[in-house]
């Protein structure tokens, strides 16, 4: 069976621009941002995306493209040692366990997505316009939360059956388009609302000296935000890339991706946080919940809130759609390429696991904060310093050549340095990074 390809160039930086916009950028990023003070966290954040986030997303696209593999199959045929792909399985498991927990989460905002297009179809208010606190209680950990993570990932399920082309390729196409309108939409409107420039001071002012103050202690946060919305360290970059033909420079294909992402990031605070700001007065507080309360609240004190609250959660449904068949993808192509199995098998056989991983952690609060926080952010980070150390170590001047293919003079200027960074000096920062999230040494 010959593999699949992308059908068009665009087609490829389509998808990989919808798996790293997701939750990430519109769930995670504000409650993160507001948590580590603000602007002085979005400043190093931005950073570590320029100075980690693109140089690594290179590393994972030499590894897929060279081999057009899974990672498994990918670091093992590329090593030709067992113990690699050992390390390449690390990184199929950490897909699962993402997918576990991004699925529950996928299926809240399902809910409210459904619950506000129904409102909006009956003409009154949605649901948990009244009490949003309690409404959200009545959805995450209890057996409804379990329906809708089902729900979320049968969509899921659907697309990455249909293929890399004609699934993946043609909806991330209809996707992304629709999310860029509907955010700018979303942005411009809230831009009309009172008191939203409190919310963009809280949001873009620099604080030299909070940052200043706080700079080790939010480096392990951002690298851990920078990862997470990049998809890096878990697989997906190598197993799209894989997908991906000889004629594409990949240092611009990477650029543009990270500056895809960084924009719709940008413009989803743009969102959030006037929004917050008129209506609430202030940040909405912290933790996995506190966004669907604070937002909730919001709409349902704005004129014309069940169609903007329609809107919004049909962005972040798209949003996390999009990301979450590049999690399933990751182990579905390693069960096809090393196991000879068809795509509908694997599909049907992951959805059996994820289905039964995802329900304890959708039952589960305090599990699931712990997998949704330091568990993945750590994976992430260990997956993403071992990948780098093969291309710096294992791959070398292979890795130099695939680099430049297609590329002109500039990419190549560029790829000792990049080949040093990705050998060196990011793994030290990775691992230091690791170190102070899990609280060695007082870092
Ligand atoms: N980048 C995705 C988001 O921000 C999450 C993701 C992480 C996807 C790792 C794939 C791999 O929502
Ligand atoms: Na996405």
């Amino acid at each position: 069976m010959t593999r699949e390809t992308w059908a068009t160039r665009m087609g490829f930086i389509l998808a990989a621009v919808g798996s790293a916009v997701g939750l990430g950028n519109i769930w995670r990023f504000p409650w993160v941002t507001a948590e580590n003070g603000g602007s002085a966290f979005l400043l190093v954040y931005l950073a570590i995306v320029l100075l980690v986030g693109v140089p690594g997303i290179l590393g994972e696209f030499v590894i897929g493209r060279r081999s057009g593999r899974n990672p498994v199959g990918a670091l093992r045929e590329l090593s030709g040692s067992r113990a690699w792909g050992i390390v390449g399985m690390f990184s199929v498991v950490t897909g699962v366990i993402l997918l576990s927990f991004y699925s529950v989460v996928g299926g809240w905002i399902l809910r409210y997505f459904v619950e506000s297009a129904v409102a909006l179809g009956t003409a009154g208010p949605a649901p948990y316009f009244t009490d949003p606190g309690p409404y959200y209680d009545s959805l995450a950990f209890t057996t409804e939360a379990v329906a809708y993570h089902v729900g979320f990932l049968a969509l899921t399920g659907l697309i990455v059956f249909a293929g890399v082309r004609r699934g993946i390729e043609v909806g991330t196409k209809v996707m992304m388009p629709a999310i860029l309108l509907l955010l700018v939409g979303l942005a411009v409107w809230a831009s009309q609302q009172p008191n939203a420039a409190a919310g963009y001071a809280f949001y873009l002012s620099f604080d030299l000296a909070t940052l200043r103050a706080n700079f080790f202690d939010v480096l392990g946060p951002a690298a851990g935000q920078a990862l997470f919305t990049l998809s890096l360290g878990a697989g997906t970059m190598i197993t799209y890339s894989s997908y991906l033909g000889d004629d594409r420079s990949l240092p611009f294909d990477a650029t543009t991706i990270a500056v895809l992402n960084t924009f719709v990031g940008v413009l989803a605070g743009l969102v959030v946080f006037p929004l917050l700001f008129s209506v609430v007065g202030e940040a909405g507080g912290s933790g996995p919940g506190a966004l669907f309360v604070s937002i909730a609240g919001a709409f349902a004190r704005l004129p014309a809130g069940t169609l903007i609250a329609t809107a919004f959660f049909g962005v972040v449904t798209l949003a996390a759609l999009s990301s979450s068949i590049s999690m399933l993808e990751i182990p579905v192509s390693f069960l096809v390429d090393e196991f000879d199995l068809s795509r509908r098998v694997a599909v049907l056989g992951m959805f059996g696991v994820v289905t039964v991983t995802g329900a304890v952690n959708a039952l589960q609060a305090s599990l699931f904060s712990f997998v949704a926080g330091p568990l993945v952010d750590s994976l992430l980070t260990a997956g993403l310093i071992a990948f780098l150390l093969f291309v710096g170590w294992v791959l070398g001047v292979d890795a130099l050549d695939e680099f430049v293919k297609g590329g002109g003079s500039l990419t190549e200027s560029l790829s000792t340095p990049w080949l040093f960074a990705v050998g060196v000096v990011i793994p030290l920062f990775l691992v230091f990074t690791l170190l102070s999230s899990l609280g060695f040494g007082g870092l």
